[in-house]
Formats: structure tokens, sequence, C-alpha cells
């Protein structure tokens, strides 16, 4: 007699279980993507109880709702590991400038960039950055994605940064996509510290950062270490400091120059180290043989029209645990689609839709500490997104219409493109 549960899906043309084990997916087991074909699944208090053919499960189990995914396949929801999603304002004009030919680097030494979205996000109300936010994250989740990283970084005052912060817990509360929160004062010098950058980092390691820890405001805390921003020391400084107070640390690591930060977050034992763009020979090394997720946003170059991609597979050779993400902001990269981040990733640097698909599920689950998820095996949460497509080769392989047709969070359906 089959038992009752909350839900059983059947008749995928693959389930694409991503394995059992809770630990990052390197080298050629990237590719093993644990498909069962004509897969099916049982969920029971938000948590995923089995996976088998379509006849093992059938027999075992009758769902309170079920699931019909003939033809379809079904993979864990997508993790986006790294994204900017708190912000007011838009920097479209920007983006006509550098298409017509200036950098990202010149708009922004010329006081646009980051700054821009700080003043916007600044005179924004409380209630309206939860609104945008929230927003957001009903996009994010359409998409499928279903744990979101999210970084603070357009404030840049002790009571903005804040703000930040409880908008995007406010935004997440009672939302099927769940957040993970970073504090990320260090992504630029504000204009009232311009001729004062040690007057900035005292307030970030003396004010800012005990605030955010006492207060429980961010799992994590990240630092733009980068020309401009802030330097290797200057990072040190503050990721040991936020360490110190049992923050978790990430990194946005040699995107448009080498700054030695890939190393950095490797000795600091930091979860991810970002970008990577510029990536040195000693960085790769160090991630390969390190805990440090290399998390690579590869739709960045093409939003600002930079030729210098990730070295991905020279990462992979090398043994690190790659992970995907949009680095959804309104400068760098305007795009909240994990599967337009499978296409660039196939397109831009030379990954398998294998190794993208578990780059962007439980190496991402890994790059935020979540075991639970990115992974479709029992005990892990049951978030899973049904794609109309006959298998993995199809994932990230078209731009603009979203394969995710099905997207369920903690066993249910909360979302039906
Ligand atoms: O990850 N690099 C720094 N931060 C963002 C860009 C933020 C912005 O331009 O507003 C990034 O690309
Ligand atoms: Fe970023």
């Amino acid at each position: 007699m089959p038992s009752l549960v909350d839900l059983v899906l059947h008749g995928a043309s693959e389930l694409l279980t991503l394995g059992r084990g809770a630990v990052p997916r390197r080298k050629e087991a990237l590719r093993d993507l644990g498909s069962i074909r004509g897969g099916a699944l049982a969920a029971e208090g938000g948590k995923v109880v089995d996976v088998g053919t379509t006849e093992e499960i059938r027999d075992r189990f009758r769902g309170r709702q079920e699931i019909d995914a003939c033809g379809k396949t079904v993979l864990p929801a997508f993790v986006d590991a790294h994204a900017h999603p708190c912000f007011a304002g838009d920097r479209a004009a920007e983006f006509e400038m550098r298409c017509a030919g200036a950098s990202y680097e010149e708009v922004a030494s010329r006081g646009g960039g980051i700054l821009s979205t700080v003043a916007a996000t600044r005179g924004a109300s409380r209630e309206e950055l939860v609104r945008l936010t929230r927003r957001r994250l009903d996009r994010f989740l359409s998409l499928g994605t279903t744990l979101l990283e999210a970084k603070s970084g357009y404030g840049l005052s002790l009571q903005d940064e804040a703000r930040s912060l409880e908008a995007i817990a406010e935004a997440a509360a009672n939302h099927p996509v769940e957040v993970s929160p970073t504090f990320l004062g260090a992504h630029a010098v504000p204009p009232e510290f311009r001729s004062d950058r040690k007057g900035y980092m005292r307030l970030l390691v003396e004010g800012m950062l005990p605030e955010v820890a006492r207060r429980r405001l961010a799992e994590s805390c990240d630092v733009f270490l980068e020309k401009g921003a802030f330097d290797r020391e200057e990072a040190r400084a503050i990721l040991e400091r936020a360490r110190g107070l049992g923050l978790r640390l990430r990194v946005h690591a040699d995107q448009l120059s080498s700054g030695g930060g890939a190393e950095l977050a490797c000795e600091l034992g930091a979860d991810s180290a970002d970008h990577l763009e510029f990536v040195s020979d000693r960085g790769i090394e160090a991630l390969g043989g390190s805990d440090t997720v290399a998390v690579l946003l590869p739709g960045v170059p093409v939003f600002l029209r930079k030729d210098r991609d990730a070295p991905a597979r020279r990462l992979i050779e090398a043994g690190a645990a790659v992970a995907l993400a949009t680095d959804f902001n309104p400068g760098s990269c305007y795009c909240p689609s994990m599967a337009e981040v499978l296409a660039f990733a196939r397109l831009r640097l030379g990954m398998t839709a294998a190794e993208a698909i578990s780059a962007a599920t439980v190496n991402a689950a890994f790059a935020l500490r979540r075991p639970d998820r990115g992974r479709l095996a029992p005990g892990c949460r049951a978030d899973l997104v049904v794609c109309d497509v006959p298998g993995p080769l199809a994932l990230g392989s078209g731009l603009g219409a979203s394969p995710v047709e099905t997207v369920a969070a903690g066993g249910k359906v909360v979302a039906r493109a």
C-alpha cells in the first residue's frame, strides 16, 4: 500500500538529482548529474523523502499533490550565490555610455557607477526599498531561483547599510525565495569620505561591522578588492575583523585587475572568491586546493563589453570548486536569470552543460554553505524546477525563453510560467 505524502512528481524524462554527497563537485565530478531517466520524486514536510524511477516511486508513494513531468527535465532549483538585489534607480544611461565606448571604470571615475546607485538608494524610503527588492525576488523565483545571496553595498553609512539589510530581510519574510544576506559596506568609499579613506575604514571596522554582527543583519561580509575600491591590506583588515565577529567571508576578487584577491580569500578561509577574470596563476592554484568556491559571473563581461572572461577551464583542471551566479545589479549585470547564466557559461567560459548545471546548483549551495540545497536527495529541501526541455543539453542553449515551467519550494508549487 503506497504511503500518502505531500508531493509526488513523476514521469520526468530526466530527473537530475545531483547526487547524494553534500561536497563540492570538482573536475570530472562536475559532469555527473546523477540523472534518473523516467525519474520521480516524493516529498514530505518540505523535504525530499525518496527519488527513483516513476515505477519505484509510484509503488511506494501517493501524493496529496502530484506533478506530471512527462517529457520534461527536473532539477534542483537554482542557487544564485552572488547578487545585489537591494537598490533604487537605474543605470540605463551608463549602459548607453558603455555602448558608445566608455569603460565601466571611466564611468565610475566620473562619479557614476556604484556611487550613482548609492545616491538613489539613500534617497529611497525604506518601504520603497522593500517593495523593489520583493518584486525582484518574485522575478528570481519565476526564473527558478529559490536561494539567493543578497548583498547590501548601496548604502555605505551605518544607517543606510542597516536599512538595506533590514529591507532585504523584510522583502524575504514569508517569501518562497530564501536569502543569505551579505554586508558589503566595503563596496566603495562614499563621497563624504572621499578625502578621508582612513575615516571610512574606521567606520567600517569599528562602527558598521560590530553593529551588523550584533544585530545579526548579515551572514557574511564581502569586500570589493579592486583598484579604485579597496586594496589588499584594507580588505584583509575588514575581513579579519568580520571573521572575529562571527561573520562568514566572501571577496569580489580579481574582477578588473589582478589584485591577489583569490589568494587572500583562500588564506582567510572565505566561503567564496567571486568574479576572477584576472585571477593569477597562484590564485588558481590556491583555489584548486581549498574549499573557497570560485564563483564565476559570466554575464558581467558581456554587460561591461570586456573580452576577458574568468579562466573556467583552468580553474576546473586545477580542482577548484566552481560555482555560477548572476551578480544581478544595476551596473555591471542586470540579469536575474540563472538559465541565461548557464548560456553565458557555455558560450563564454567553455563549460559543458553538465558542468554549468552542477555549478549553478550543488556547488552554489556549497558557496553559501547550505548542504541541504542544490541537490534532490533524501533529506534535502524539496526545491526543484520543472523545465520544458527533454534533457540537460538544452539548458543554457538559448536566451530569452526561460525553460523553467514550474517551481516548487519546500515541496509546494510556488510558481508556474
Ligand atoms: O559585482 N564589482 C563590484 N560590484 C558589482 C557592481 C556593482 C555596480 O556596478 O553597481 C559587481 O560587478
Ligand atoms: Fe558583485
